[in-house]
């Protein structure tokens, strides 16, 4: 909560200017019964009636100013608690942004998606409610024990044995819902996950017929919910009533004592009717406290969660840079990796690049290509070995520097709701004519052309207006649009026809002879003109050198070439197969 809080630092003038206006307010609340009691006790019996109405008037004044003063400090309070929430958000955000995939792993989108939400919400409303509660309540029990201990001492001593009873039941609470708003949080966390999956998946679902299915998934993690929230909400449940019984029992006594004190002279009935008139406000502060407090044990909750991300530790440290004299681009060295730490998923790969060269990827799925990738963006620290870029080890690379060279486009990329324009120049400075070479070497130009507006052409999200093929296209567009220097393809000619990768291919070599290019491909005939290509099994390099070598040593290789392309085909130069 500590981390949080400090966000209230930069308020702290204007967290006391609104404490000052609720005070007063709060004050005036307090006079009221005050005068009433005079009234009766005092200015009636003296059967005049204009100081009645002076009387009267100053407690109507009250009464008015306590309703702008209030009104004046909850609108401060709201505007104070809106501003902490939204640096709250935007660091979260920003530090969300920060973190290292692994990073961002073990949090999970879901649940980074929900902390940005409703946690956020959660402490907003908190600090809301602190700022106005929190400073009323306890000037409302103090200052209403001050004046009914001036208007009756004895009566006062009732009402304040009850008042330990009710810390006790406070406290008890707290203590019990703050666990059960944490697991809330979490469940809420599981639901967003499914309506996520949902939304993204929903064509699969329909395809698939499984909508029921979903619905059944969705209802159980909404019941769950359901059940939390119930469980947290018993346990709060029974707070304001035991409070307010407590108070009543108090009240009843007060009561009684009060009506043997006036019959025997030593209380005045007008001190009675105000002792009952604070005696309300007073347990409607207790009852304000206990609310400030089920109100924190949520934000406590939400604010551990918050805390959790802004407070973790940046994981990929910068080395410092060292460059060797090298003859290659591109270098693995002996490079072994792991997710969860505990088995490889990559293992011992070593291959070097030149400036121009192309590496083709090929392998069963889950051998740990798209893994390769990430290690050399940086996505993920390699675990042991070392990749350099020009001789320098990626560790101790500027990251802005890596992704300026570099041009990607992922296996399954997303596709913005924006123009082709947008989409493919990815808020980069790149000129029209750069976008429209991209387009043509992607082989996108003719589709693009054809539509009506061109590179201004409205793509849906998720490219859901365009085909599988022209989604593909337009990736492979954006990650050539800046020219870069090494340029990788993950599996993103798959949805193409063998023409139009072939195409592809030639246009690449042609467009593209100083790119450092690494081709990830299921089809044989998307990497068998690479200058050296990778076989993968279990993260392992099963096989490694060009395709003729490959075709002579390595076992897989050749039957996944001989499936594919039939063995006499497999062995016809690269230009005869498009
Ligand atoms: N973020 C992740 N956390 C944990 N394990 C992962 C993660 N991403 C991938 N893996 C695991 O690492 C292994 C290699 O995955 P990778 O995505 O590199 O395979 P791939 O060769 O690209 O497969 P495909 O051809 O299906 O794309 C798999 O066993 C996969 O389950
Ligand atoms: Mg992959």
């Amino acid at each position: 909560m500590k981390h949080v809080l400090s966000y209230l630092k930069p308020h702290t003038w204007a967290l006391t200017r609104t404490m000052i206006v609720k005070f007063m307010g709060s004050m005036m609340d307090l006079f009221i019964p005050f005068i009433l009691a005079i009234i009766i006790d005092d200015v009636v019996p003296q059967r005049q009636p204009h100081l009645v109405y002076l009387w009267g008037g100053g407690m109507a004044l009250c009464a008015g100013l306590s309703v702008t003063f209030n009104i004046m400090a909850n609108r401060m309070a709201a505007v104070t608690s809106g501003k902490v929430t939204l640096k709250l958000r935007h660091d979260l955000f920003k530090k969300l942004g920060e973190l290292s995939m692994a990073q961002f792993d073990s949090i999970s989108l879901s649940s980074a998606v929900s902390r940005l939400t409703t946690d956020t919400y959660n402490i907003n409303q908190f600090l809301n409610r602190t700022q106005r509660i929190g400073v009323r309540a306890p000037i409302l029990l103090i200052g209403g024990l001050i004046l009914t201990s001036i208007l009756d001492a004895r009566l006062t001593l009732v009402l304040a044995l009850t008042l330990p009873v009710i810390a006790l039941i406070v406290f008890v609470v707290t203590k019990k819902s703050v666990p059960l708003y944490d697991r809330q949080q979490q469940v809420l966390d599981s639901m967003v996950r499914v309506m996520q999956e949902n939304i993204v998946g929903v064509r699969v679902i329909k395809a698939l017929g499984k909508t029921r299915y979903e619905q059944q998934r969705f209802d159980d993690v909404n019941k769950n919910l359901a059940e939390v929230g119930r469980k947290a909400g018993s346990v709060v449940a029974a707070s304001n009533p035991l409070s307010s019984l407590t108070l009543n029992l108090g009240l009843a006594v007060v009561v009684l004592v009060g009506a043997y004190t006036v019959n025997s002279g030593l209380s005045r009935p007008g001190s009675i009717i105000a002792f009952l008139n604070y005696f309300t406000i007073i347990s409607g502060a207790m009852m304000g406290i206990t609310r400030i407090f089920i109100m924190s044990s949520k934000g406590i909750a939400s604010a551990r969660r918050i805390e959790e991300v802004l407070q973790m530790e940046a994981d990929q440290p910068q080395l410092p840079a060292h460059k060797q004299q090298t003859p290659w681009h591109i270098a693995f060295e002996d490079v072994s990796f792991s997710y969860n730490g505990v088995e490889n998923n990559i293992s011992n790969i070593t291959f070097r690049l030149k400036q121009g060269q192309t590496l083709g990827i090929i392998g069963a799925t889950g051998s740990g290509k798209t893994t390769l990738t990430n290690l050399l963006l940086r996505l993920y620290d390699v675990t042991s070995g070392t990749i350099y870029i020009d001789g320098q080890d990626i560790r101790s690379l500027d990251p802005v520097t890596l992704s300026d060279q570099t041009g990607i486009a992922f296996q399954s990329d997303f596709i913005m709701a924006a123009t082709i324009r947008d989409n493919v120049a990815y808020f980069r400075d790149i000129s029209d004519e750069d976008i429209w070479q991209a387009l043509r070497t992607a082989q996108a130009e003719e589709f693009v052309r054809a539509t009506a507006d061109g590179l201004l052409h409205q793509v849906e999200s998720r490219g859901n207006n365009l085909s599988g093929g022209q989604k593909q296209r337009l990736l492979i567009a954006r990650a050539l649009a800046n020219k870069p220097r090494l340029l990788i393809l993950d599996d993103a000619s798959s949805a193409l026809d063998y023409r139009t990768d072939a195409a592809l291919r030639r246009d690449l070599s042609q467009q593209h002879q100083n790119t450092t290019s690494i081709i990830i491909a299921q089809r044989v005939s998307s990497i068998k003109g690479a200058d050296q290509i990778l076989v993968l099994e279990d993260g392992r390099a099963i096989g490694q050198g060009t395709h003729d070598e490959l075709m002579r040593t390595c076992d897989t290789y050749r039957d996944i070439a001989q499936v594919q392309m039939g063995a006499r085909q497999a062995d016809v130069p690269e230009q005869e197969v498009g």
